[in-house]
């Protein structure tokens, strides 16, 4: 364990932004991690995961914690179903190809999200019909100041859309370490039934799916629409998808007829944030280093040296342009920093 001095976190966030951590430090087990959070002699910590739900608009004034976590565990075996706990700095999608080569079910809809294993909790990451709530058995995360670890399970976590309990109350307060899922072993749940996948499906001709072909169905999909962090700096889906009430969809769809929107209660839909910006005339457009993915209006690019500020402040502008157009309300998924 070494603490580094000025790090460029370009390498450890998928935006690739070029700002600084005044320290910096990766741990690898649960006493490294209680060690560095007890340095008296950084009072500030910052806690990074795989990096991929941020954007940096400035250098980090703090020691960076790295969590470099590693390890995959069966718990336990249960007729069909399999408990598997993976550590947080897993990578994900190297998570959810490992349980595709055992032919363990329930990830496959969820394969290459960016980000490690640790983040996937706290914004309940979803993606083509699942959310991971609909997988998920419990974790065990740090508290930052007794250091104590604990574990929370499902009824603690407060999933919502893009939404639990360590985006709310105890945002700041835990580090989770580990992610323990519930996973098939045969007889497996498929998920096809978004758009998107059985068309996808189809062109593979294929008509009786296993979850590698939804698992390859979902990664072409997701490589024809969504940036490859690896090539242009992105993190996923910028804004979230608003959700209005029935009777501000009908009073839009007097002006805008062709307004998606999906049910989600009695009284409410949900409607496609990356509709509402490409109608605003954002999509594909391009400020040099930076803009809105020509594919997919809900992701803002950085294409080389882009200012984490620069995009923040067109973040800004398009918030502000559509609740001008369509007064309506879109909030960021990225943490902005
Ligand atoms: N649309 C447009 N223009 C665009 C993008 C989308 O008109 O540029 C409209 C289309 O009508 C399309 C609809 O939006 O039918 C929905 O688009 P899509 O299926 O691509 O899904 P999304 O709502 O844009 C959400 C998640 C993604 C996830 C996909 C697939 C959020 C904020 N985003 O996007 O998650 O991959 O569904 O399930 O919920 C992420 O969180 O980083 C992410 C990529």
């Amino acid at each position: 364990m070494h603490i580094q001095q000025n790090l460029s976190l370009k390498n450890y966030n998928t935006f690739g932004i070029d700002a600084k951590a005044k320290f910096f430090v990766s741990i690898s087990s649960i006493d490294e991690l209680k060690h560095v959070l007890s340095l008296k002699d950084y009072p500030k910590k910052f806690i990074l995961g795989g990096g991929s739900n941020m954007l940096l608009t400035k250098d980090v004034d703090a020691l960076v914690v790295h969590i470099d976590l590693k390890g995959i565990e069966i718990i336990e075996e249960i007729d069909d179903l399999i408990h598997i706990k993976a550590n947080a700095g897993e990578n994900w999608h190297e998570f959810v190809l490992w349980c595709l080569s055992h032919d363990y079910g329930g990830l496959e809809n969820l394969s290459l999200i960016p980000g490690n294993v640790g983040s996937t909790p706290i914004q309940n990451i979803g993606a083509y019909g699942v959310e991971l709530k609909d997988v998920f058995v419990s974790c065990e995360a740090m508290n930052i100041e007794t250091f104590e670890v604990r574990t929370f399970d499902f009824d603690e976590c407060q999933f919502d859309y893009r939404e639990s309990i360590f985006k709310q109350d105890l945002k700041g307060k835990y580090i989770i370490t580990s992610v323990t899922f519930k996973l098939t072993k045969k007889n497996h749940n498929l998920n096809t039934h978004y758009g998107a996948i059985e068309s996808e499906l189809q062109k593979m001709s294929v008509s009786q799916p296993t979850i590698q072909d939804i698992s390859n169905a979902v990664i072409t999909i997701r490589e024809s629409k969504l940036p490859d962090p690896k090539k242009i700096g992105n993190s996923g889906s910028f804004f979230k998808n608003p959700i209005i009430s029935n009777e501000q969809l009908e009073l839009l769809k007097l002006n805008f007829p062709d307004m998606p929107s999906y049910i989600i209660s009695d009284t409410e839909v949900k409607v496609p944030a990356g509709w509402l910006i490409e109608r605003a005339g954002f999509k594909g457009k391009t400020l040099g280093e930076y803009g809105v993915h020509k594919h997919q209006a809900l992701v803002l690019v950085n294409y080389g040296d882009a200012k984490g500020q620069d995009i923040y402040q067109l973040s800004l502008l398009i918030q502000k342009t559509i609740y001008r157009i369509f007064n309506i309300n879109i909030e960021t998924e990225v943490n902005i920093i």
